[in-house]
């Protein structure tokens, strides 16, 4: 079941994103070498907490964190840790942020200090291929679409995408139908529609696509332990085309000429 929603359920769609994406402007002034993934995580929390909101994946489904910590090779549902960010780090943060009955949905990779040519190419292809899935986000298109935009990016430039972790519908629940895969064949899956809302949120990898999940039953890695990348944004369909509901600009405001 895809719940379309109304105009005054995109405005709470709206405001939990903008939430969501301060709290990634706030995440942002605090990765640096030397920083723990736990502190990151705190400032989180108590950022969401202070302004109202709560963090949507602390305990969910008992996930101890508000903020997923993907250092390096972990693809996505890392622990916060005494792990101390080192330079030449990667970090994706990914966090959901429920405001008055809604969901905003965000991840962002951070470059720790200098990272190599090779990852920083990896970072870039992966969010400029959140921007092509976001584009084929149009009424009328199917999910298959969208799959297939971000599939073709990313192959082209010899990444990998991997297959068992997907975007989502999102609402009153962060998971909702559909599902968002970053790999498919165009005009297949779902028809997309005016007041679909989704979270589209590429994962690929330098390396093989393969992962493996580590034995705390959470933390997704690469089976190679090369870096992933990943980024993702909330979106409503409105109008026929994707509104990006979520925004990069808090964290382009703080690392300037650093940011990916
Ligand atoms: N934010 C993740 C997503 O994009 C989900 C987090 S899983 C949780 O779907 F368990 F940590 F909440
Ligand atoms: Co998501």
């Amino acid at each position: 079941m895809i719940y379309l929603k109304t105009p005054e359920e995109i405005e709470k769609m709206r405001n939990a994103c903008a939430m969501v994406s301060s709290t990634l402007g706030e995440i942002a002034k605090w990765v640096a070498p030397g920083v723990t993934t736990r502190k990151v995580d705190a400032i989180a929390r108590e950022y969401i907490h202070d302004n109202g909101g709560k963090a949507a994946c602390l305990g969910y489904g008992g996930f101890p964190g508000a903020v997923c910590c993907e250092v390096n090779e972990v693809v996505v549902h890392g622990f916060p840790s005494g792990y101390e960010l080192r330079e030449g780090d990667i970090i994706g943060t990914d966090v959901v942020v429920e405001l008055d009955g809604f969901n905003g949905d965000m991840c962002y990779t951070f470059p720790v200090g200098d990272i190599s040519e090779e990852v920083y190419a990896l970072c870039r292809t992966t969010k400029e291929s959140l921007y092509k899935g976001i584009e084929a986000c149009r009424e009328g298109n199917r999910i298959g679409d969208i799959a297939n935009a971000v599939q073709t990016y990313c192959e082209q430039r010899g990444y990998s995408v991997v297959r068992e972790m997907c975007g989502h519908g999102i609402g009153r629940k962060m998971h909702e139908s559909p599902e968002v895969p970053n790999y498919g064949r165009r005009g297949t899956g779902p028809v997309i529609r005016n007041g679909m809302c989704i979270a589209i949120e590429p994962m690929i990898n330098l390396g093989s696509k393969n992962i493996v999940i580590e034995r705390d039953g959470w933390t997704c890695r690469t089976r190679d332990r090369k870096p992933s990348a990943h980024y993702e944004h909330t979106v409503a369909v409105i109008d026929g085309k994707a509104e990006i509901l979520t925004s990069f600009e808090p964290v382009y405001a703080v690392l300037q000429d650093r940011f990916i």
